[in-house]
């Protein structure tokens, strides 16, 4: 499904609302409805389970949103969490000034892309995408073109050196999307933290941001959570949060926020193992994210080349959402940078005592992080399908149909008396969905006819839909139907809970 219709489902469906859309909206920052939420709490569950629960060398905290300011000094916020910012004076527009010359990247690639495509069609079945790639001469002359413009791009960002970028915006002649001008300002830093105040100190003093990753709530927590777990190392800090950037071109529905909530965890490790435990993690990771049955090509490493200042090593985890390839998670390996900050501004000892070696030292840090909200888009672009299925009378029909893990869907079933103005059949479907509603989320619903209902379930993901018809008043079965197969079969009322519960638990994805 196109990314248009996607985010028009998420509206009309109840998953996702604009912010403050009868004012017009604000930008980049979201609402999550009915569904949404309960899709976004599972996506929560499934992570806290197999991140804290299944580890007993993992514990999660909940930090505030609010810290010292000497946090963000420490952590390198205040001084390096910028991003380029360039105006252009004709339309007034902002742009990330980087984002500008991937922009320009990325149509060179477009048009590598179309060869590519058109060699496919004239070689068919025979046509090598590798080797064409490789051995043709346009190809190959534009990728050095697209390597160039990357390296030095990368080169800039590294240095901050603002006027090359400035450089190269010019040099490529690129132009404001909404003007077409290349009427440019000259490109500065901007600092992405928002920042509010004290209510009883002015100034400087009183100055507060909002977090712009949960990370440092965990790092200044480090000895509490050591010491009142009795943990030893390695062992891991968790936490759910949200976290605030004040993104300057925010686009893309939920990938890009303003506001968004994030899924983190530390991981302290002896100096010298960090890149053992990096490796375990980014496979951990990669698995994690492909027990949702989600399609194998949709997923990929992508290591980065230009390294932020505290990491020796990082790599993302990429999805194909539907505008391409994008970051998804990050897993880096931070060293000791964050805890030796810490301890330097606090004056405070964040040492760890190893008993196995005799010896103090601050731990060497591995961290995954995903965006919560990055997730829930992967998930929905993997699992919104439309396709033609017979229906209710055997006619084809199209279906708009949410194909989401059972474990991660926001209903897990829905009880549909066959009429509602029978009596019998509605007060038994009541008496199912009240002692099913203890274990799961459900529904019920008697309004329209039975084909209605089931697309109804379909859309928002509901993997399974039992049906009471006058056979259940007879031998007490129930019709239950397969979200994805379509397939229905009898089974006895009483069974249904566990025919559910195996389906629905996370069980399965916990290996
Ligand atoms: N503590 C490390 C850290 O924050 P990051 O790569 O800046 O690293 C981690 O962010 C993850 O948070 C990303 O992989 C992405 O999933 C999510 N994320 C970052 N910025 C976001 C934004 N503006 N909106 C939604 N999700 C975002």
């Amino acid at each position: 499904m196109d990314f248009k219709n996607l985010v028009a489902h998420c509206k009309e469906y109840g998953f996702i609302f604009q912010s403050s859309e009868i004012y017009d909206g604000l930008s980049a920052v979201y609402d999550y409805g009915p569904y949404g939420v309960e899709l976004k709490n599972n996506i929560k569950a499934y992570w806290w389970k197999s991140m804290v629960q299944m580890h007993e060398n993992i514990v999660g905290i909940d930090a505030a949103i609010f810290m010292h300011p000497k946090t963000w000094k420490a952590s390198g916020h205040v001084d390096a969490f910028n991003d380029p910012l360039v105006d252009n004076k004709d339309s007034k527009k902002r742009y990330r000034a980087d984002q500008l010359i991937e922009g320009y990247a990325e149509k060179i690639e477009q048009k590598i892309n179309k060869d590519v495509e058109k060699a496919r069609e004239k070689y068919g079945e025979a046509f090598d995408e590798a080797q064409f790639r490789a051995t043709n001469g346009r190809c190959i002359e534009r990728q050095k073109q697209i390597d160039a413009i990357l390296a030095r791009l990368g080169a800039a960002m590294k240095a901050g050196d603002m006027e090359d970028l400035k450089a190269q915006i010019e040099e490529y002649e690129i132009a404001c999307a909404e003007s077409g001008s290349k009427n440019w300002t000259e490109v500065r830093q901007f600092n992405l933290m928002f920042n509010t105040q004290l209510g009883n100190i002015a100034g400087e003093e009183g100055k507060l941001y909002l977090r712009p990753e949960t990370a440092q709530g965990i790092f200044v927590n480090f000895l509490n959570v050591q010491k009142s777990t009795r943990q030893k190392i390695p062992f891991g800090i968790a936490q759910i949060g949200k976290a605030f950037r004040n993104e300057i071109v925010a686009r893309q529905f939920i990938f890009r926020m303003r506001e968004f909530e994030q899924m983190e965890m530390q991981y302290f490790v002896r100096p010298g193992t960090e890149m053992e435990w990096y490796e375990y993690w980014k496979a951990a990771r990669l698995k994690w994210h492909k027990a949702l049955g989600t399609d194998d090509r949709k997923l990929r490493y992508h290591d980065h080349d230009n390294l932020a200042h505290y990491a020796n090593a990082a790599v993302d985890i990429e999805f194909d959402f539907p505008f391409g390839f994008r970051e998804l998670e990050g897993i880096h390996s931070r060293t000791d940078y964050d805890l030796t900050q810490h301890q330097e501004l606090s004056g405070k000892k964040l040492q760890y005592f190893d008993p196995e070696q005799n010896e103090n030292y601050i731990p060497y840090v591995v961290e995954t992080s995903i965006g919560c909200d990055r997730m829930f888009l992967a998930v929905v672009s993997n699992a919104l399908t439309e396709e033609t299925v017979p229906d209710a009378e055997g006619q084809e029909s199209t279906r708009v149909v949410m194909k989401i893990h059972p474990a991660l869907a926001p209903v897990k079933i829905a009880v549909l008396p066959l009429l509602k103005n029978k009596e019998a059949l509605t007060e038994t479907a009541t008496l199912i969905y009240n002692d099913l509603k203890k274990h799961f989320n459900c529904q019920y619903d008697e309004k329209d006819a039975i084909g209605r209902r089931y697309r109804r379930q379909d859309a928002i993901g509901t993997p399974y839909c039992v049906t009471i018809d006058f056979d259940t008043l007879e031998d007490g079965t129930v019709t239950i139907r397969d979200r994805d197969t379509l397939e229905q079969k009898r089974i006895k009322t009483e069974d249904i809970y566990n025919f559910v519960q195996e389906k629905v638990s996370f069980e399965s994805l916990l290996g």
